[in-house]
């Protein structure tokens, strides 16, 4: 079968990260080309670093033909506008999420998308993480019966404030994952959130009506419960959790550990942990991307995909809405 060529938008942390994985690890593409900003071009010229050509805007690289489908890992603030281009072009599109940074912007990527008619997948590669996608098994075979409760944790280092002032704020950056995982893990839709925010760390977060830390109160279709922990301090390392409670029991995707391995000295029992996000899920990255060169191939819709995306978009939003106004806020108002 013939190899898909790809274009990246945006070479970031995670753009990095995706072309590499596009040129070492994922079967059945490869990478043609990528753009990102006039300042960030020219450090890549300069250091030799660029891993590919690079193309002066988004508009020169969707218009090559060996661009047959593109990843978008521009900035959330951005995400709309590279989803609608690339969909106008009939690119089949993996997205960063979050979808965009506004239900209103997140609407019309998702209308492009589905007006075009093309193939996309949002980027929430947890479902791609072993951990997760077993735990997801377990539930829908009925291992813990009637899910009655989730718990999400998310904490990470915090980013560069740049990078925070066009993420869309933390429920759409980090906590979009836990939502995700929520709705994910459980199969309910949140139907209601209760969000509370502080700034512990940074306090020009203020200055855009963001917070570091966050607690978000979930109500579930079917009833359930959840609470959501989102932190941007990480002092011993990268540390995400999942935990869903059944009427039969409970199950947790926890497999944070750096090394099966646990060191016991002086200081008591030592594991090491992973850093970063790229450390954590290097191998659901590369999953979640072979996932959907895969579904290319084969004709076959992507997953998660246009509706995912949206739906976890509207969360997020009704969180932020929440946290601003004090209130419950029903996600179908978002
Ligand atoms: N799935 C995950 O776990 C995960 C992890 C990290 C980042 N992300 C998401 O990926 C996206 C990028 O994050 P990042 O950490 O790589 O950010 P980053 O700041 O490191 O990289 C962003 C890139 O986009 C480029 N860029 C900026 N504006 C652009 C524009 N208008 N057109 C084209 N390129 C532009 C920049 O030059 C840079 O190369 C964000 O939406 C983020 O939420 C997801």
């Amino acid at each position: 079968m013939e190899s898909i060529g790809f274009g990246i938008i945006g070479l970031g942390r995670i753009g990095a990260f995706h072309a590499n994985s596009l040129q070492n690890a994922v079967s059945g593409a490869h990478l043609v080309a990528a753009t990102v900003d006039p300042d960030h071009r020219r450090m890549l010229q300069d250091s030799g670093a660029a891993p590919c050509p690079l193309e002066e805007d988004v508009d020169s690289l969707l218009a090559r033909r060996d661009v047959e489908a593109v990843v978008v890992a521009s900035p959330a603030v951005a995400h709309a506008e590279h989803i609608t281009l690339a969909a106008a072009a009939g690119k089949p599109i993996f997205s960063e999420k979050p979808l965009a940074d506004s239900v209103p912007k997140a609407e019309l990527a998702a209308n492009a998308v589905l007006a075009a008619g093309v193939p996309f997948q949002i980027g929430f590669q947890r479902r791609y993480d072993r951990g997760y996608a077993r735990a997801r098994e377990l539930i829908a075979a009925g291992a813990i019966g009637d899910v009655e409760m989730f718990r999400g944790m998310s904490c990470d280092r915090l980013g560069p404030i740049e990078f925070l002032r066009t993420s869309g704020g933390i429920f759409m950056d980090l906590a979009s994952h836990d939502f995700d995982a929520a709705r994910f893990l459980t199969g309910e839709e949140i139907t209601e959130v209760f969000a509370v925010g502080a700034v512990l760390i940074e306090p020009e977060l203020e200055t855009f009506d963001d917070v570091d830390h966050a607690i978000v109160l979930l109500r579930f279709a079917n009833g359930a419960l959840g609470v959501v922990q989102e932190s941007w301090r990480a002092p011993y390392g990268y540390d995400i959790r999942a935990e869903v409670h059944g009427n039969k029991g409970k199950v947790i995707a926890e497999v944070d550990e750096k090394y099966p391995t646990v060191l016991y000295d002086s200081r008591g029992k030592v594991s090491e942990r992973h850093d970063q996000f790229v450390e954590r899920f290097s191998d659901a990255y590369q999953a979640e991307l072979q996932a959907f060169v895969d579904a290319l191939h084969a004709g076959a819709p992507p997953t998660p995909g246009i509706e995912d995306a949206l739906q976890t978009m509207r969360v997020a939003a009704a969180a932020t809405t929440s946290r601003r106004e004090n209130r419950w806020v029903s996600v179908s108002d978002a």
